[in-house]
């Protein structure tokens, strides 16, 4: 089970907390607020699982996410084959029979979680490795940008695949994933993947094409036009980067050979905890209150400090969830994702030093994946490092986190710390699903509605301008 821990986030749990520093009283005074707040997250989501007149709600209210990972997964117990758990997995395995490689299209919410999921759950090296090592097809990520390299660079890994054997390592499949199915970025790349695959398969595109987009729409249109054999739905009310626990993550983590099923029970735990655990057990409110009252002291940067390496795109997942849910009205806290001990080494010296508008959370993990590596005994020690022959990696990175911490709280700089009992679907599911419920609590507390996204809105206008001059 995640667990959260903020004593030291605290006045009283600082060595040296400067004036202003939030205390346990502070927190106390808060919870009331909170829980009104959670209710309203609450009766929110029944607003969608009912099917009530989300006119009424102010929009825009993309709370179908809340229910998403419980509702799938008791359509999935009711009747696996026909539910849409069970297609997504049937449509996996069709999928990774055919081909060794597949490219994932899509940009922002739709596609930061399957990349947060695929670096935390998959082999680090997942693509590296031989075919027979790997859990599932090697998997690019594509149409995020319009960077020339960037994208010459995937299909030049698919230029390989000719199509002409009976063999899944000479075919490619593309998933292309879009919910408005008009974003320019993901539509120019699907046009490039797209136009290759015409070259080598001619009209069978549709077998190779799995698009996953809304109920309407250009993409929804190019895949009519084009067969497309399995085309997925984003349900209504589910916003891209509340998307990770419908099609959008599950079938690139199906694909992957993940466990989508322990993805969404991690997710509906957090759910359940969220709902009926009190302030100060209750990992979501209490991230919210901790985070509120630092923001309200003038800490407005949220380090999010991950202790693994396989977290980074989590981070940046998490980054993309807060920028774009509470950065409205001139408002909003500032995310940043450091990965530790490797950032000890470049921001360090400025979360130490630097300016005091931090509050680092960190995100550590209990367990590795794999077997401990153990610092090896020499013949020789000219670097001394002899005395500590015999130590495992995690017990140093755990030697590392201690001491920052320390320093931190020594210099009264608070820290909270998230624990993911270890890197895999189950955990990861219920800290995503943690992490979007707190958005949207810290949205409704503070009176900026998390949903919707306006100010992308301009870059686009501007760039469609210049482009169609
Ligand atoms: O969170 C969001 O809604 C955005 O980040 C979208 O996911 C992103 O802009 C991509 O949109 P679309 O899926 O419509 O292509």
């Amino acid at each position: 089970m995640l667990r959260y821990d903020f004593q030291t986030a605290l006045a009283e749990g600082l060595t040296s907390p400067r004036e202003n520093a939030p205390t346990q009283a502070a927190l106390n005074e808060l919870y009331p607020k909170l829980t009104e707040s959670r209710d309203r997250v609450l009766a929110d989501a029944k607003v969608w699982a009912d099917g009530g007149d989300v006119a009424q709600i102010d929009q825009p209210l993309d709370a179908g996410f809340h229910e998403l990972p419980d509702r799938i997964l008791a359509e999935f117990e009711q009747d696996t084959e026909q539910s849409e758990l069970g297609r997504i997995q049937r449509v996996a395995t069709e999928l990774t029979d055919a081909v060794d490689t597949i490219v994932v299209l899509g940009i922002g919410g739709s596609y930061m979680g399957a990349k947060a999921i695929m670096q935390a759950c998959c082999h680090p090296l997942h693509n590296e490795l031989p075919s027979e090592q790997r859990s599932g097809p090697r998997l690019y990520f594509a149409g995020n940008g319009l960077d020339n390299d960037a994208t010459s660079a995937v299909l030049d890994i698919v230029s390989t695949c000719r199509f002409e054997q009976d063999n899944k390592h000479d075919r490619y499949a593309v998933i292309v994933i879009s919910k408005s199915g008009g974003t320019l970025e993901t539509a120019t790349g699907f046009r490039l993947f797209l136009q290759d695959l015409r070259g080598k398969v001619a009209d069978r595109v549709g077998e190779f094409i799995v698009p996953i987009t809304g109920a309407q729409g250009k993409l929804r249109d190019l895949s009519t036009a084009l067969g497309c054999q399995n085309v997925f739905t984003i349900p209504e009310g589910v916003g891209g980067r509340f998307s990770v626990f419908s099609p959008v993550g599950l079938l690139p983590a199906a694909v992957l050979g993940l466990n989508a099923e322990q993805l969404l029970g991690g997710a509906a735990r957090a759910n359940e905890r969220f709902a009926n655990s009190l302030p100060g057990e209750n990992p979501t409110m209490d991230y919210v209150a901790i985070s509120q009252l630092w923001e309200q002291a003038g800490t407005d940067i949220r380090v999010l400090s991950v202790w693994a390496d396989g977290l980074e795109a989590v981070g940046f997942w998490y980054d993309q969830l807060l920028a774009e849910s509470l950065g409205k009205q001139e408002r909003g806290p500032t995310p940043l994702t450091v990965v530790n001990t490797r950032d000890l080494h470049s921001r360090g010296q400025q979360h130490q030093e630097g300016q005091r508008d931090k509050l680092i959370t960190n995100l550590s993990i209990a367990r590795f994946s794999s077997p401990s590596l153990s610092l090896p005994q020499s013949d020789v020690d000219q670097d001394q490092l002899n005395e500590l022959a015999g130590m495992p990696l995690p017990d140093m990175l755990r030697a590392a986190m201690e001491g920052t911490n320390q320093a931190y709280c020594e210099d009264g700089r608070p820290t909270a710390t998230f624990t993911l009992p270890a890197k895999d679907e189950d955990s990861l599911g219920e800290f995503l699903q943690t992490m979007m419920l707190a958005t949207v609590l810290e949205g409704r507390l503070i009176g900026i509605n998390p949903y919707g996204q306006p100010g992308v809105e301009a870059y686009k206008r501007n760039m469609n301008a210049i482009l169609r001059k």
